[in-house]
């Protein structure tokens, strides 16, 4: 099976996403003008938003990555979050920007914003591509979202399968046939 036949549809085809991003990075410069951002990716998804993004911004910015393993099964998140790599950057007195490929149920998101907010920031904001607003399990003040999707699971641009499909260049949902096959290889993932 090739990986466009594991696709039964694209959601969000490659130029709509570059043109968001690109919509995004406008509105970040304008609103972070006259400071320094520092971006912090949540590996692995975000890294192929963030590279995007950090490229299409006009203020200047660094970035640092954070792992994270979040307990419960592949789709539900319990909300109880292992930090598997921390920041290498003391984020004191930093615009820090937290890049995120989605929000689901919200609760790693609410997990990281309470651990960075501890560590006294200048200022703390959410940049995520995708949110699914009807799996939201708790209130979230994301001030940048690309785009609001439906309950489904999607991969691509750095959203997996399994770790299968990171590396499409758009959003798509995988066939049920893709899904079976990943569950019969390695159990019931989903
Ligand atoms: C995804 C995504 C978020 C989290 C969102 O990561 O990147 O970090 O799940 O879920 P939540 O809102 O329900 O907490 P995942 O655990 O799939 O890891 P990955 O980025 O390495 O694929």
């Amino acid at each position: 099976m090739t990986w466009d036949e594991s696709i039964e549809r694209v959601l969000i085809p490659r130029d709509e996403l570059v043109a968001r991003v690109g919509e995004l990075a406008d509105q970040i410069s304008a609103d972070y003008q006259g400071k320094e951002i520092l971006l912090v990716g949540v590996l692995r998804g975000a890294v192929f938003f963030m590279a995007d993004l950090a490229r299409r911004l006009s203020v200047p910015c660094s970035l640092d990555f954070m792992a994270v393993s979040s307990y419960g099964s592949a789709t539900d998140s319990s909300g109880v979050v292992r930090i598997l790599k921390d920041l290498d950057t003391d984020i004191q007195g930093r615009h820090v920007l937290i890049v995120e490929d989605i929000v689901d149920s919200g609760l790693t998101l609410n997990y990281l914003m309470k651990s960075l907010s501890a560590r006294r920031p200048a200022s703390l904001e959410v940049c995520a591509l995708l949110t699914k607003p009807a799996r939201r399990r708790i209130h979230l003040h994301c001030r940048y979202i690309g785009f609001e999707i439906p309950d489904e699971f999607v991969v691509g641009y750095g959203l997996d399968l399994a770790e299968r499909f990171r590396t499409l260049e758009y959003i798509g949902i995988p066939s049920s046939a893709a899904v079976a096959a990943v569950e019969d290889a390695e159990g019931s993932l989903l």
